[in-house]
């Protein structure tokens, strides 16, 4: 039996592919190639000396992914296909919610026709808003989303828990993201952004190689120690170790459940750069900026349900982050 990877060939998909495959597992990969590329499956072969299957398909085309079910004898699936732009989801909110929910919704149906039974659904922090105070527990307050992307995950949680209910027999899983950064230690895998970078570390990381000539810092004057953004960055290896020890719970169990994937550390945005320059012996020019629209002071998790239940706590620091971030912008 195979798992299936849904956006597999993406920045999270693929380092999960890796670890699924260094745990024994036999891994399919569908993905539409919008945001990657099929030279990710030669890497992860590359890496892990196993070559997944790949399909490439968009997860909204019911027949192509019925007929990947039909292929493949699927034990259950990873959902990581999706929009995933925080600033252009505010651009084009119809594009969003049309493409994060028809893929779920075809997905759901085209795994209940195959009775396939488990889940794991990329969820993400940011369902936390700014509703209650860091650390966020699995059970604080959700909702009042500041973009359509976070509604999007918003609202598929809410789906998931209301095909659990319906379904007693189905496994399903919602982790939820907190700020994934580094890369894949060999230097093979990674993030690949489109265009200007959003997300802080690949902004960094390539102004340090000189694509950006400086950083801006979104806000100096918010309430945090040094006043700039605090958050949970966690990395993507470990990252991608949660979701085999998902994986894993969900074989074992049935319902909903929501785990938080963090570190339980928040760092500022200044400790972020610091740490990036030490780690590499590389200068990062930045200049402070307005705040950035959207953004709240202080995200980070409590992660102490997922050491519990799924016997998983990040081990990596933000140095590995910081010194692997950097690896793989200089080969990729
Ligand atoms: N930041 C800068 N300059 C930049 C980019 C970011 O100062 O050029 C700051 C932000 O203001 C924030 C911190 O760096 O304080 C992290 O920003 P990111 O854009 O890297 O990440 P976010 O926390 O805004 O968002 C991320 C993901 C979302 C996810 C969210 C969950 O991008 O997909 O975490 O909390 F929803």
């Amino acid at each position: 039996m195979a798992i299936l990877l849904t956006g597999g060939s993406g920045f999270i998909g693929s380092h999960t592919a890796v670890e699924l495959i260094n745990a024994k597992e036999k891994v399919v990969i569908v993905d539409d190639l919008s945001n990657s590329s099929e030279v990710i499956i030669d890497k992860i072969e590359k890496i892990t000396g196993i070559r997944p299957e790949f399909r490439k398909l968009d997860v909204a085309d019911k027949a192509a992914l019925d007929a990947v079910f039909t292929e493949f004898p699927i034990d259950g699936v990873i959902h990581f296909a999706g929009f995933k732009a925080v600033g252009e989801s505010v651009a084009k909110p119809i594009e969003y919610y049309r493409n994060n929910l028809d893929t779920t919704l075809t997905l759901l149906e085209v795994v209940r026709a195959h009775n396939c039974k488990k889940l794991i659904f990329s969820s993400s922090a940011t369902v936390y808003g700014d509703n209650s105070p860091a650390p966020f527990r699995e059970d604080a307050p959700t909702g009042n989303c500041t973009n359509p992307y976070g509604w999007t995950k918003y609202m598929i949680e809410q789906i998931l828990q209301g095909v659990a209910k319906a379904c007693p027999e189905m496994s399903i899983v919602l982790l939820r993201y907190f700020n994934p950064i580094g890369a894949h230690e060999s230097g093979l895998i990674g993030e690949r952004p489109n265009g200007i970078p959003n997300n802080l570390l690949p902004y960094i990381t390539q102004t340090a190689i000189g694509i950006r000539d400086h950083l801006s810092i979104y806000g100096d004057d918010y309430p945090t120690p040094d006043g700039t953004g605090v958050r949970d960055y966690i990395h993507v290896v470990d990252l991608a170790k949660g979701h085999v020890a998902a994986y894993k719970y969900a074989c074992q169990n049935t319902g909903a459940e929501v785990f938080n994937l963090g570190t339980g550390i928040g760092y500022s945005v200044l400790d972020v750069v610091k740490a990036f320059e030490k780690a590499n012996q590389i200068k990062v020019k930045y200049e402070i900026s307005p705040r950035r629209p959207g953004d709240i002071a202080t995200c980070y998790s409590d992660p102490s349900k997922a050491a519990k239940l799924l016997g998983w706590k990040a081990e990596k620091n933000l140095v590995d982050m910081c010194r692997d971030a950097w690896r793989w912008q200089q080969n990729c």
